[in-house]
Order: structure tokens, then C-alpha cells, then sequence
């Protein structure tokens, strides 16, 4: 019998490394947390960390689309996130609707084809219509993907889609997963194979919970303002390391 101890160990997540020519996630989502405690960090007020962290969209964006992937859903407000002090959600508000205003024309020049997950309901009317409209202008753009999870909650998607198919008119006989997940805010949009989440939490907080089913997590201390090129190759390099079984066993184990 072999030794307790003498199993060669596999590779572990510290020293993976990224290969270009590996496997690359086709849908990474990202849930962009730590924008306070970045700036708390070095003083300065919240905000300052949700314009940094907003700034590092573009950043992180780009570098997807460097490295091959297809689709990028970033979290940039949770129907939880309500609760926070109205100074702070005006603020956040303030920001989604400045990003859209600053950036759209790049975006539409590279190609960058925008998405939004959640409810636009409840959302100031002049958001709602900046963001159909960058959704309209961008429809036809093929590079990548940048679908934004603003005012999303997980069951409130889930829930929004059982209405859907209520009103629709299906039986329950016919109620399979392959419907649910077309009644889904981006039924066009593969499940994620990666979820990031930033700041060190290990969990999901109401994202994309019904996508993520198989997805592989990544949590990273690094807060979001910080998670640069560097960081986003790490978390694939740990991706191309995982063994993604779906339930089966693998060929070489029958
Ligand atoms: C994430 O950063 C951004 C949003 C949730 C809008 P946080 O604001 O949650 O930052 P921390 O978690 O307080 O550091
Ligand atoms: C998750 O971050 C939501 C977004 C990143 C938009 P939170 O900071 O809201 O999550 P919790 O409260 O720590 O679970
Ligand atoms: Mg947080």
C-alpha cells in the first residue's frame, strides 16, 4: 500500500499557469466587490471607489476580449444593494449613467456588443432609456460581449421568468430547464463557465444563481479597483486547471 503522504500532489491554484493556447471560459461573470474597502484603504470616501471600480470595467473588458473570451457579465448593482444610504445608490446611479454617456462610443467602435440583466422597472426613466438605447446601438457588434447585471437579483430573474412563461400560456407538462433558462433575462448568452468574485467573500450574493449551476468560482482577496490583466490571468489559468466533471467520471476512471 502507498504511503499516506506519497501521492505526487496535483497543481494547486497558486501555481497555475495561464495558457494562451488553453482552454479558454467562453462566459466569465464577475462580481466586482471590494469598492469600498479599496477606498477605505487609502482614505478616501466610498464613492471614489466605485468610480475606480467603475473605471476598471474597461480595463478588464479589454483584456477578455485579449485573451478570447466571449461574454463578460459584470455585477454592478443587486436589487439588495437598494438598501444602502440613498447617497450612495444616487451615486452609483450617477455612475452607470456616466459610463454609458463616456463610453458608448468606444464600445461600439470595438465592436462591443452591450447586454443588461435585471429589471429596468423601479429604475429613473432617463437610465432606463440610456441603457435600451446603448442595448439598440450595440446589437449588431460581434467582438465581445458586455452584459451588465444592473438592479439583478438571481430569483428575482428566475422569478420574473416563471411569469413570463405563466403569461405565455405553458403547461406545467411542458415546463422543462431548456425553458427556463430561455425565459431568462439573456437566454442568447451561454451559462458562464467562471465566476470571479472580488474581496475575498466565497459566495454568491443573488448572482446569476441559476446560470452559475456549473460554473467554476473563483474568489480573489484583491479588491475590484486592483484586479488588473495580471489578475484576471491568474483566475483563468486556475479555471484551465479545474477538472469540470458535470456529474460524469472521467474516461480513464471506467
Ligand atoms: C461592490 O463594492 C460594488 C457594489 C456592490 C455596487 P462594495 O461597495 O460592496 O465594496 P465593499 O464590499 O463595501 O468593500
Ligand atoms: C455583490 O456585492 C453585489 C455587487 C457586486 C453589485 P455586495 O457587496 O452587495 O455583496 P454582499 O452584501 O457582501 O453579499
Ligand atoms: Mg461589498
Amino acid at each position: 500500500m502507498p504511503g499516506l503522504f506519497s501521492r505526487t500532489p496535483k497543481t494547486t491554484e497558486a501555481d497555475a499557469i495561464f495558457d494562451p493556447q488553453g482552454v479558454i471560459p467562453v462566459h466569465v461573470g464577475i462580481i466586482m466587490d471590494g469598492n469600498g474597502r479599496w477606498a477605505r484603504a487609502r482614505g478616501l470616501p466610498r464613492a471614489a471607489g466605485h468610480r475606480a471600480g467603475t473605471k476598471n470595467i474597461r480595463r478588464v473588458l479589454r483584456e477578455s476580449f485579449n485573451i478570447g473570451i466571449k461574454a463578460l457579465t459584470v455585477y454592478a448593482f443587486s436589487t439588495e444593494n437598494w438598501a444602502r444610504p440613498k447617497d450612495e445608490v444616487d451615486h452609483l446611479m450617477r455612475l452607470i449613467s456616466q459610463s454609458i454617456q463616456e463610453e458608448l462610443d468606444d464600445l461600439d467602435a470595438n465592436g462591443v456588443r452591450i447586454l443588461h440583466s435585471g429589471r429596468l422597472e423601479g429604475v429613473n426613466p432617463r437610465l432606463q432609456e440610456e441603457i435600451r438605447y446603448a442595448i439598440e446601438r450595440t446589437k449588431a457588434n460581434d467582438a465581445i460581449v458586455l452584459n451588465v447585471a444592473f438592479n439583478y437579483g438571481g430569483r428575482a430573474e428566475i422569478v420574473d421568468a416563471i411569469k413570463k412563461i405563466m403569461r405565455e400560456g405553458y403547461s406545467p407538462d411542458q415546463v422543462t430547464e431548456e425553458l427556463v433558462s430561455q425565459h431568462l433575462y439573456t437566454p442568447d448568452l451561454p451559462d458562464p463557465d467562471l465566476i470571479i468574485r472580488t474581496g475575498g467573500e466565497f459566495r454568491l450574493s443573488n448572482f446569476l444563481i441559476w446560470q452559475a449551476a456549473y460554473a467554476e468560482f473563483y474568489s480573489t482577496p484583491v479588491y475590484w479597483p486592483d484586479f488588473d490583466e495580471t489578475e484576471l490571468r491568474k483566475a483563468v489559468a486556475v479555471f484551465q486547471h479545474r477538472d469540470r466533471r458535470f456529474g460524469k467520471i472521467k474516461d480513464t476512471e471506467r
